[in-house]
């Protein structure tokens, strides 16, 4: 039988699997989402500890910023795959136009994540530009990467509709409290008693 000579399913049954689609979707872009947010704590972290000088001592330069930039690739990827899923999501409600412009949709949750996403992109292709930028320029450019996190993990309260659930509440909790840790070590003076016990200068 033709596709076009088959009778149409009863409402009831069309509903039903727009209702598991949606579903589908919902729980891949929820996935994605929260596996894009370790990999931004993780590029976060890692970024933090090569910068001061904490895991030098035991592992190659190159080692290093090869895990940072792989966790930041694979974070942008995992954003693309979550942007995705909300906008093929029907009852998501989102244009391609909203989940790329910042601030186009309604909601400023969903906004915040757009300009989360954007900001994620600049400071990682500017690691790419850091030879035309000059190391300056492109250090303060790369300082994007905390308020990146920032609007990431506001997006994600706002916006999440898991982030109730007890397990991921305190995920979220811990790695919060790890990179504000974290960020308050990178601003003290590298002269410090804390930097210089945690990373004492290369002789
Ligand atoms: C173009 C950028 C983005 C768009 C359009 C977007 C869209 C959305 C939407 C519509 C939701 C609500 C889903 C629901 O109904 O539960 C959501 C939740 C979420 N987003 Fe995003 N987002 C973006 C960027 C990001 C970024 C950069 C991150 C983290 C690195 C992120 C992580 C999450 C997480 C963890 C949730 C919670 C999922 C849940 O609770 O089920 N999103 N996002």
């Amino acid at each position: 039988m033709a596709l076009s000579d088959r009778p149409a399913p009863p409402p009831s049954l069309a509903l039903a699997g727009a209702g598991s689609a949606d579903h589908a979707l919902h729980l891949t872009a929820a996935f994605a989402g929260f596996a894009a947010y370790a990999l931004m704590v993780g590029t976060v972290v890692w970024g933090v500890l090569t910068a001061t000088g904490v895991v030098r001592r035991n592992i190659r330069r190159e080692t290093l910023y090869g895990g940072h930039m792989t966790m930041a690739i694979a974070a942008l990827s995992f954003i693309l795959v979550h942007a995705a899923g909300n906008v093929f999501r029907p009852a998501a409600h989102l244009s391609l136009w909203a989940a790329s412009i910042p601030f186009l949709h309604s909601s400023v949750g969903i906004a915040i994540g757009v300009l989360s996403a954007e900001l994620a992109i600049v400071t990682s292709v500017s690691v790419w530009l850091q030879r035309r930028l000059g190391y300056r320029t492109w250090q303060m450019v790369h300082w994007l990467g905390y308020p990146t996190y920032g609007l990431a993990i506001a997006h994600t309260l706002l916006a999440g509709s898991d982030v109730r659930q007890p397990l991921i509440a305190i995920f979220i909790a811990v790695t919060f409290v790890i990179v504000a840790a974290l960020v308050a070590l990178r601003t003290l003076p590298a002269t410090s008693t804390v930097r210089t016990r945690l990373a004492p200068a290369e002789s």
